[in-house]
């Protein structure tokens, strides 16, 4: 099959950054100049620039055993020093690291010196548990400042933390744990999201019992915030409260020197088949590429913005954009315990207001839900403090791109659709405001200093205006280092595609349009061959959500008996709508939309009007599923769906 991807949507409106955007931000066309004229020299110069290392280094990147590279190997450095203790001694210990909210409306503005000392009594009581370099800790906990105290605590004391989103279960937990031979648990008695605690302890409890003949439990202590008011089963010995033991550890604590390639952490991240991939960061690369992105992307002054990434610490972007990238820039940001619309569909906006929100970055699943709701609900807030939005995660249609722009950001911010994964472990792709004509849909341009492509099968440029497979052509500082314990699976996944050449393979489809500049397509596992055109479900959906009844809308291909595969769309229909007009005529109009817009071979084959989609606690849509339903089977595994109810809702919709 062709790897070529064909491309009918065009998007022909473009943003040129304000004179008065551009005059003030911390971006310039000449960090393009400078990372093409020696991109290891740009790295390096970065590095020196945004962090402080103990031992500087002198070798900037080993690339002599591919795919497993080091960067900065022979320099030392804290990940913890670097994200706090020398804010403090530059003077900016009374600046506030974390303006947290919590769901119940509870909140604590906490200063970079207070988060040190916290840090420190917090890597005090972990060496009295038992941690030191290399142990894996794993951390089990809602959004709360003890989460972001616990990750930095591991980084202090040079060991890895895993940690594991607070939505997952159990089941999922326990085999995070097992595979990193974790010896430490930090946890929570529960957390509030919408409206209730939703119990943690209660499922490290169960993932550390009933083991096996064989099975090993290597998990000596479990340290437990109390957050919410839960009852918690409590084994003495094993477990210890977080209000026991931090306050009463010192706040002294010297920050020791590791290695850059010290590993940080590992992030587990499922794979289309079998178990959770372990994907490994290391320190001084990861930290270098995490702050500089975080700069420059999101044009921060840290002396005067307030910023905000939605995203919990389960994930990547609450590692390098919650974490890691704000604290080492000595940046304000606020983070959040609950969901959205908790106690009211206001809430996000309720807060930008409260603590005059500068630079905002989410999710497009989430902007698509505000846009179904409708734009009475964040019109009723203050906003005028935004100058900046981001968006990460997925495709963001053009249509949602405009509505974030208009609706949120009163039609002038500049909007970063930001491409990277878990594994690239920062921004890779985005536009640079200030620098960056925007263009809705695409995520535009590699960063400074990153190597980008768009191949065939064979691996071959496709060129301007073709779609194909992205491809990182080049070794980049926050890359992952390997998968925990089975480099194997680290080579085949990523590398043996484009072996001869080298590159790394994202997973992604691409397409460079005819000013050079990229659109996402979806995972490759996702795109639809109809007719023998390989088409996007993302140029789809983008189509259906252009179209003013729509919402929300993921695509699908079925098989089909004359054409191959058809296409198979599940559209939710905003509110507004729903109620004036009938389901059917309604379908059938989007049916000869696409058509319109896109052209017949895309127009779908049915269009089911359903109330939600299945997606995953990150808020992916789970296509997979919905290629079930489409094709009248039995619906697979739904264990990885945040609410796993929804599959026998559409299926019944649909029927
Ligand atoms: O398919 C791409 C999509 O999300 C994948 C990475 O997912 P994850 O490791 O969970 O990390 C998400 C946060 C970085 C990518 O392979 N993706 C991510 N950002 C974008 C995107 N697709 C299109 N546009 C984006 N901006």
């Amino acid at each position: 099959m062709s790897s070529q991807i064909d491309h009918l949507l065009d998007e022909t409106r473009k943003f040129p950054p304000s004179e008065e955007f551009a005059a003030q931000s911390v971006s310039s066309p000449e960090l393009y100049e400078r990372a093409a004229a020696d991109r290891e020299a740009f790295w390096a110069e970065q590095s020196r620039e945004l962090l402080s290392w103990n031992t500087p280094f002198t070798r900037v990147l080993d690339w002599s055993t591919p795919p497993f590279a080091k960067w900065f190997d022979d320099g030392e450095l804290n990940v913890a020093y670097n994200c706090l203790d020398r804010h403090v001694e530059a003077g900016n210990g009374d600046r506030v690291a974390l303006h947290w909210e919590g769901e119940p409306g509870d909140s604590r503005s906490i200063t970079y010196a207070e988060l040190t000392e916290e840090v420190k009594r917090v890597a005090n009581v972990l060496e009295d548990l038992g941690i030191g370099h290399g142990d894996r800790v794993a951390i089990y906990l809602p959004m709360i400042p003890e989460a972001v105290a616990s990750m930095l605590a591991v980084a202090r004391v040079g060991a890895i933390h895993s940690v594991v989103f607070g939505g997952f279960s159990a089941d999922s937990l326990r085999a995070r744990i097992d595979d990193a031979g974790a010896k430490l648990v930090i946890t929570a008695d529960g957390g509030y999201r919408k409206g209730r605690v939703s119990a943690l302890k209660p499922a490290v409890d169960q993932a550390l019992s009933d083991r096996g003949d064989g099975e090993q439990q290597t998990v000596e202590h479990v340290l437990v915030v109390k957050r919410g008011e839960n009852e918690v089963d409590w084994q003495e010995g094993r477990d210890v409260w977080w209000h026991d033991a931090v306050p009463a550890a010192s706040a002294d604590h010297e920050a020791q020197a590791f290695p850059s390639e010290n590993p940080l952490f590992i992030l587990y991240t499922s794979g289309t088949t079998g178990k959770p991939k372990g994907i490994l960061h290391t320190s001084g690369g990861y930290l270098t590429q995490a702050a500089y992105s975080h700069k420059y992307v999101f044009d921060l002054h840290p002396e005067t913005d307030v910023y905000w990434c939605t995203a919990d610490i389960g994930w990547i972007t609450g590692h390098s954009y919650v974490t890691y990238g704000p604290l080492a820039n000595g940046a304000t940001q606020v983070i959040y315990e609950g969901t959205p619309d908790s106690p009211h569909p206001g809430r996000w906006w309720e807060i930008i207001e409260k603590y005059r929100v500068s630079i905002f970055y989410t999710a497009p699943t989430a902007i698509r839900s505000f846009m179904k709701i409708g734009r009475s609900v964040p019109q009723k807030f203050d906003l005028s403090s935004l100058r900046l939005l981001g968006s990460v995660g997925e495709p963001i249609n053009p249509e949602a791109w405009i509505w974030y722009r208009d609706v949120i950001g009163a039609g002038k911010t500049p909007i970063v659709d930001t491409w990277w994964q878990t594994e690239t472990g920062a921004i890779m792709v985005s536009a640079l405001p200030g620098v960056t004509a925007t263009k809705p849909g695409s995520a535009q341009v590699p960063l400074p200093g990153i190597s980008i492509d768009v191949v065939d099968e064979s691996g071959t440029e496709v060129g301007n205006g073709n779609g194909g497979l992205l491809v990182i052509t080049e070794p980049w500082p926050s890359m992952l280092r390997g998968i925990w314990g089975d480099p194997e699976r680290y080579k085949e996944t990523y590398w043996e595609k484009f072996e001869n050449q080298g590159y790394y393979f994202a997973g992604d489809g691409a397409r460079l349009d005819d000013d050079g500049d990229l659109w996402l397509l979806g995972r490759v596992d996702d795109v639809m061959n109809v007719s023998g055109h390989r088409l996007s479900t993302a140029e789809i959906e983008s189509s259906l959500v252009a179209h003013e009844a729509t919402a929300e809308a993921a695509v699908v291909g079925a098989s089909d008996e004359t054409t191959g595969q058809a296409v198979v769309a599940f559209v939710i229909i905003k509110e507004s709508y729903l109620s004036a007009h009938d389901p059917a005529g309604l379908a059938q109009q989007l049916r000869l939309w696409v058509g319109e817009q896109i052209g017949a071979i895309a127009r779908p084959r049915d269009v089911y009007i359903v109330g939600e989609l299945p997606k995953t606690r990150s808020g992916k849509i789970m296509r997979r599923l919905l290629r079930d339903v489409a094709e009248g089977r039995e619906v697979g595994d739904t264990t990885t769906l945040a609410d796993t109810a929804v599959m026998s809702i559409i299926s019944a919709q649909v029927k």
